[in-house]
């Protein structure tokens, strides 16, 4: 596709003030003392940081800076964010798709254990932390950045790798264009994080929610939610203009079916910028994997997909975090479900006021490795009431609610051909609702 164009992001009005590494580097909540004295410290040139981001800067002409939208979050905008964000290990990888020199990721990294080791610390770092930038640069100020948080932290140089290799570490902040790249991110992330540009650029026919020039920032967005797994949160300072303007109403339905979403107004990005910013919140409904493969579906392919045969869900019960109201019902949950057999009762029971499973269903869930024999392992439930569900299982529920659809779709479950495609499928990626709907089942589920 094509996109071209660039019009000025607005937070150039305030050129001269914005971007002073004073108000940018979140430089001040760290003691660098004893870091400082680290020979790799000097050889990175990390005490002066500040300098080269002004440098940096300076490199680009007024123009580029404003056609490439280069506006570091202020410090404290970047803690906010991130402490909104509330990332936990479990959230994946995160990304910033426009990183700069890298103050989201910085602010995030901020809130990350180290390791003794410098070298295991940035290697953890990078298996979480992902940014792209068009700016060289700015990247390798991000990388250095990263470093001198590390050491600040405490890690330790083993003092085996030259200081070119101790950047290199941090392999997945990186050089790129994500309007053309993000499709490579699917599957890696399962967060975004992300203070993108502000500038204008052509819409290309491909763009369904707008033409002519729009805010590059709507794009950042869109690709964003596209990448992201099911359940997977993202969240943008962004212009206002997205929040309110009605040039934007299609782009935020296009949004909301797609996300659940929040927004926040904030105000001026930062004091002296005339340009006001809001705090996009959201996290995915169903991956875009999903949508593809409804579409294919829908074309009525000669190939029969188990989502024609069963209603396919996530169970609701989130044990640790749900309250204990509402009805009590048989509880199926993975530790309990006996792999590959039919149960007409449950051991254990519980109260969740949330939607329950009418058996008879298949209840299936992710083996722990690729090792394993079966990638995904199912269970029939059969009880004769209704059933609350856990939220690591995946309901199957036959259209034509038979026991016996159940039992055969569980026993084609076992076959090479299942287990083949899943693996292929999940390779690095959770078992998503829209996989399991892909699966094509020929006439295995039929149970007349
Ligand atoms: C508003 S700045 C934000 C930088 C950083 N995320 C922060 O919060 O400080 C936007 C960044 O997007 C970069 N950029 C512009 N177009 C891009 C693209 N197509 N792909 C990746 N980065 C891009 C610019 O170089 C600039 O560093």
């Amino acid at each position: 596709m094509s996109i071209n164009v660039f019009v000025e992001d607005p937070r150039l009005v305030s050129v001269d003030s914005h971007n002073s590494p004073t108000n940018t580097a979140p430089s001040n909540a760290f003691d660098y003392s004893c870091a400082a004295e680290s020979p790799l410290y000097q050889q990175l040139g990390l005490s002066c940081l500040d300098n080269d981001e002004v440098l940096a800067l300076m490199e680009l002409s007024p123009v580029e800076r404003k056609h490439q939208g280069v506006f570091f979050t202020p410090a404290e905008l970047s803690r906010l964010a991130v402490e909104k964000f509330s990332y936990s290990l479990g959230d994946g990888a995160i990304l910033d798709p426009a990183c700069g020199s890298g103050n989201l990721l910085v602010a995030l990294a901020e809130t990350f254990e180290i390791s003794p080791s410098l070298e295991v610390t940035l290697s953890e770092w990078n298996s979480r932390l992902y940014g792209v930038d068009i700016n060289e640069s700015f990247v390798k100020i991000a990388r250095k950045k990263l470093v001198k948080l590390a050491l600040s932290k405490g890690a330790v140089p083993s003092g085996e790798k030259t200081p070119g290799e101790i950047l290199s570490i941090l392999s997945n902040v990186k050089v790129g264009d994500f309007l053309k790249e993000y499709k490579s991110y699917c599957g890696k992330i399962g967060g975004v994080i992300m203070n993108p540009p502000f500038c204008h650029i052509d819409a290309s026919g491909e763009i369904a929610w707008t033409s002519g020039r729009f805010n590059a920032a709507s794009l950042f967005v869109v690709y964003a939610a596209e990448i992201l797994p099911a359940s997977g949160r993202f969240l943008g300072i962004l212009p206002d203009v997205l929040r309110s303007g009605t040039r934007y109403a299609q782009w935020r339905s296009r949004l909301l079916k797609t996300a659940d979403c929040t927004m926040e107004t904030f105000g001026s990005f930062e004091p002296g910028v005339q340009v006001d910013v809001f705090i996009l919140q959201g996290k995915i409904k169903y991956a875009q994997e999903e949508v593809i493969v409804e579409q294919v579906a829908a074309k009525s392919s000669p190939i029969t997909l188990l989502m024609e045969k069963f209603d396919v869900s996530v169970g609701p019960v989130v044990p640790h975090r749900d309250k204990v109201i509402g009805t009590e019902a048989p509880f199926a949950h993975a530790k309990i479900l006996p792999a590959w057999e039919t149960v007409d009762l449950l051991p254990e029971r519980i109260c969740h006021a949330g939607r329950k499973a009418q058996p008879p269903f298949v209840a299936i869930r992710r083996t722990s490795s690729p090792k394993d024999k079966y990638r995904i392992v199912g269970t029939v439930v059969n009880c004769s009431e209704l059933v609350a569900v856990e939220n690591h299982i995946i309901i199957l529920a036959p259209k034509d609610r038979s026991l016996l659809s159940c039992q055969r779709i569980l026993d084609f479950f076992r076959t090479e051909h299942v287990n083949n495609y899943i693996n292929e499928k999940i390779r690095c990626r959770h078992l998503t609702v829209g996989v399991v709907k892909g699966i094509p089942i020929g006439g295995a589920a039929d149970g007349n």
